[in-house]
């Protein structure tokens, strides 16, 4: 185990008593060799959680990379998503990323997308891999308060994650603050704008004053806010400065000028 596992203040705990990781490594893009290196390095640094997706198709190389890493499954957090062309056959996709990931249980499992009123009866089929022990905690992406209600009208078990684009730039403070108060904590993808706007110069003044990186101050200020951050990185330098940020803290007034940015 090595320090970030042993640090409590890294992890948030679910609603349904599993603990997360505040920081993952995204792998939307990342294919074959590279998916597996950037897991490989990125477990190296330290990161525990894992994010990917039926969509991504790196469901088999990720979990090569999970097989080779020196680290016990246990202290792994392994997220992956139903597209939504499965929302009809969710078993049979379900199985599938399992297969590939040579997993016989997945942490996380997500409906990606509500592209249809199929999500509704998805749930259900969430909850069932749950109740079978083959899902620990069950959430949904891309969710809006109508489609959460929706949910929430027919199912007593919530969605426990709600994965959302999420930066200073699409600050989406309506749906986070009535995703926290039915206890379900937001995921934010995207946090770092694909790299196209850290170089605004909020950002980079907040940057200097913490001897930090804009990179950094984006994903901090989302820790802050009480989110889980889904840095996707390939380069040793990006995953080692996207894990560099449980030493500062931003000021109220950092904050002030994030929220309007
Ligand atoms: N649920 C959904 O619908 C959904 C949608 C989109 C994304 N996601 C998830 O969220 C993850 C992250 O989102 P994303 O991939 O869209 O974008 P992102 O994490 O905002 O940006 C990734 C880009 O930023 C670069 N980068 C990484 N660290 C950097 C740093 N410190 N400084 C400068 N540039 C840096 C990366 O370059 P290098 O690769 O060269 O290091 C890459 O080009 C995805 O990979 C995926 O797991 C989910």
């Amino acid at each position: 185990m090595n320090d970030y596992a042993n640090s409590s203040q890294n992890y948030y705990l679910l609603s349904d008593n599993y603990k997360i990781p505040k920081l993952g490594l995204g792998t939307y893009k990342l294919l074959e060799q590279n998916a597996y290196n950037a897991v490989l390095s990125a477990i190296d640094i330290g990161y525990r959680l894992i994010d990917t997706a039926t969509i991504y198709e790196n469901e088999s190389a990720i979990g090569r990379a999970i097989k080779d890493c020196s680290i016990e499954r246990e202290e792994l957090f392994i997220t992956t998503k139903l597209w939504h062309t499965g929302l009809t056959s969710v078993m049979k996709d379900f199985h599938e990323s399992l297969s590939k990931l040579s997993l016989d249980y997945i942490d996380l499992y997500l409906i990606h997308w509500p592209a249809d009123s199929n999500y509704i009866s998805a749930w259900g089929d969430l909850i069932k891999l749950q109740a079978q022990g083959l899902v620990r905690s069950i959430g949904v992406s891309n969710f809006t308060e109508h489609h959460l209600q929706s949910l929430f009208s027919r199912y007593q078990i919530k969605p426990v994650i709600n994965q959302i684009e999420f930066s200073p730039f699409l600050y989406q403070k309506e749906l986070l603050d009535f995703c926290s108060s039915h206890e379900i904590i937001v995921q934010a993808y995207t946090p770092l704008t694909r790299g196209k706007k850290l170089t605004h110069h909020v950002l980079q003044k907040i940057a200097l004053y913490h001897h930090k990186t804009p990179a950094q101050i984006a994903l901090r200020w989302g820790l802050e806010l009480g989110l889980v951050e889904l840095p996707k990185a390939s380069s040793i330098n990006h995953l080692q400065e996207n894990f560099a940020i449980f030493d500062f803290s931003l000021t109220e007034s950092d904050h002030h000028l994030l929220a309007d940015i």
